[in-house]
């Protein structure tokens, strides 16, 4: 059966109509308005149209924020505008089609453990880092929802006592020291201070005052000792979380996916080097696999169409 999956992100909205063996058949992409939930909505609703072209096919919306257990309303989102948003039944109201919302980390790993990266574990741990940080958690071959729907908020995670506002209200939040503006920040840093922030302060200068994150992101794959620095202080940070995660899940892998999660290899190395130094019983714990997304950009919205299939086919518990 074919399912259609949206991914709301901070910065985009990307859809596919996706078959049962997570391939996707066809795709659709358009900027977010963050600002206003109602061109959201339309927005999501014209793709789901667009992409169901006159068919009557389930629909998951992948969202970045805090989803109730009846996967309905989205209670909290930290970087879009949506207080106690109910987005499923505005969705069904106006298509006419059974739809389900989700997390979007939750989705993209759900993507994962199913197709992807986690293909052959029980037990994992996904760190979306993206425009936020966002968590899923699988347990025993299950996605963890928890009492209320919102469990695997790990963006949210605090790392840092009194440390940096988070857009959910507390502060020293994982988001602040793990996404994509996290590394523009400490990058932004490291512009300042001259050294081996030549080559940022450089591309800075020639955006015209403020350091594009892709900018960051090409200066790492060049190995631009800069940005690479830049990247060491969040891996270590993402590594420490993941030293209080393992202590909470007992994953055997951790996926780190996202728009950071592109620097592969180098974003790795300082996780696995900050959860080492963090991890209780180090030496004796046994010590979990750690590994980036298979999926790229797509893990949301194949997820998000897995979970509206397993979803209509009575296959997972409602809730
Ligand atoms: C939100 C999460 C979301 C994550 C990634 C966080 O700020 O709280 O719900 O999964 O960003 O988009
Ligand atoms: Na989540
Ligand atoms: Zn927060």
């Amino acid at each position: 059966m074919r399912s259609i999956g949206i991914d709301i992100g901070g910065t985009k909205i990307a859809g596919g109509v996706v078959d049962e063996f997570g391939q996707v058949l066809a795709q659709d992409r358009v900027p977010t308005d963050a600002g206003d939930p109602g061109a959201l909505e339309d927005a999501v609703a014209t793709m789901i149209e667009r992409l169901s072209a006159g068919e009557r096919l389930p629909v998951g919306v992948a969202a970045a924020g805090f989803i109730d257990a009846a996967q309905s309303t989205v209670y909290y989102a930290p970087n879009i505008r949506w207080r106690n948003e109910p987005l499923r039944e505005r969705l069904e109201q106006r298509l006419g089609v059974p739809v389900v919302v989700d997390n979007d980390a939750n989705a993209a790993g759900w993507a994962e453990f199913r197709f992807g990266a986690g293909r052959l574990v029980s037990d994992m741990v996904v760190l979306t880092l993206g425009t936020g940080v966002g968590g899923a958690v699988v347990i025993g071959d299950r996605l963890l929802r928890g009492g209320f729907g919102v469990a695997g908020e790990l963006g949210h995670l605090r790392v840092v006592p009194g440390g940096l506002p988070c857009g959910c209200g507390a502060r020293g939040c994982l988001e602040q020291y793990g996404s994509g503006r996290a590394l523009q920040r400490m990058a932004e840093a490291i512009a300042d201070a001259g050294g081996i922030g030549t080559a940022l302060a450089a591309a800075r200068d020639a955006a015209g005052g403020v350091l594009p994150g892709p900018e960051v992101g090409r200066l790492v794959g060049e190995g631009d000792p800069g940005a690479l620095a830049a990247l060491d202080e969040l891996g270590s940070w993402v590594g420490q979380a993941c030293a209080s995660l393992a202590v909470a899940f007992d994953p055997q892998l951790f996926v780190l996916g996202g728009g950071v999660a592109a620097a592969g290899e180098r974003l790795l190395a300082p996780v696995r080097r900050g959860f080492l130094d963090h991890l209780p019983a180090r030496g004796f714990h046994p010590e979990p696999v750690f590994a980036t997304a298979e999926l790229g950009n797509e893990a949301g919205v194949v997820g998000a169409a897995d979970l509206a299939r397993l979803h209509e086919d009575g296959a997972l518990r409602p809730h």
